[in-house]
């Protein structure tokens, strides 16, 4: 897991998802960039395990986005299919993806959500499954992870990016609002108010029982964001130095129980049985 932004360098999808700060029409500057970069380093890396030993894959991004991942992943050759409920993303999405010069072949946006995924993929047919900053939002994460399992092939592989709780209790408290530090702690769902935009937030062993629950066996979990999400913006924006440095720091640290504890997101690679 370690030496991930340093040692991927070659073309833009080896350099992942850089461009994912820029939100509709890729348009972050070089800072911003640099910045995503840090964010999405650890998490890019370990989707390419799943994906550099293979010839091309179907790989679905539910919740993509503006294609952050699903660009650089239909960059690589796979066929991407991205499901997501929003109109402006998915404008966006096939904005960047017409930018990057992916073929139309390449790459399905699709209007749709976690809980219909059915009525879009079919059953069995995808080898990968991205679930990136989803099950957050989801009413029923159970429910999505179950939906998840059915449209993977046997043997196939889904990654899960989910919200920390204990990063957001680390956050209200920096931020002196103690009171909703506490609350996240104590919610069940780790939530810390009525205001709170998300619909929960998760810790390991709830993530990885989700999974098992719905009939994915774990295979790694790692801590994504564990100071990136801490530090001052202008001391990475300041020397480009700093973001290559703090992209190996979170590398380093990815994989460390003491660290991931706080990380500001999970991220859990999960196989469904081959048989
Ligand atoms: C935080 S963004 C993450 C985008 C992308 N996956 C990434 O990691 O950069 C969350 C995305 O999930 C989408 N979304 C929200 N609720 C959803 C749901 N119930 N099912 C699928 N996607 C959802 C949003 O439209 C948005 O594009």
């Amino acid at each position: 897991m370690a030496d991930s932004a340093a040692s991927a360098t070659a073309t833009p999808a080896a350099q992942g998802p850089e461009g994912a700060a820029a939100g509709p029409g890729g348009s972050a500057g070089p800072a911003a960039a640099r910045r995503a970069q840090a964010r999405t380093a650890v998490l890019w890396q370990a989707v390419r395990t799943v994906l550099d030993d293979s010839a091309p894959r179907d790989v679905l991004d539910v919740g993509g986005g503006t294609g952050g991942f699903a660009v650089p992943i239909a960059e690589l050759g796979h066929r991407v299919t991205v499901v997501d409920p929003s109109p402006d993303a998915l404008a966006a999405l096939e904005r960047r993806a017409a930018e990057s010069g992916v073929p139309k072949e390449a790459l399905r946006a699709v209007q749709g959500d976690l809980a219909g995924l059915l009525e879009h993929v079919e059953p069995a047919s995808v080898d990968l499954v991205l679930c990136h900053g989803v099950l957050e939002m989801a009413d029923d994460p159970a429910a999505g992870l179950a939906t998840v399992a059915d449209v993977l092939r046997p043997g196939g592989v889904v990654s899960v990016l989910a919200a920390n709780r204990a990063a957001a209790v680390v956050a209200r408290a920096l931020g002196g609002h103690f009171a909703e530090a506490r609350r996240a702690l104590a919610d069940p769902t780790g939530r810390f108010g009525p205001q709170d935009p998300l619909a929960a937030r998760f810790d390991e062993e709830q993530l990885t029982r989700l999974l098992g629950d719905a009939g994915l066996v774990v295979q790694s979990v790692h801590g994504v964001r564990v100071f990136t999400d801490l530090v001052p913006g202008a001391l990475v924006d300041a020397d480009p130095q700093a973001a290559s440095d703090l992209a190996a720091l979170e590398a380093a640290v990815a994989d460390r129980p003491e660290f991931r504890a706080v990380a500001g997101r999970l991220h859990v690679l999960a196989r469904k049985s081959a048989a």
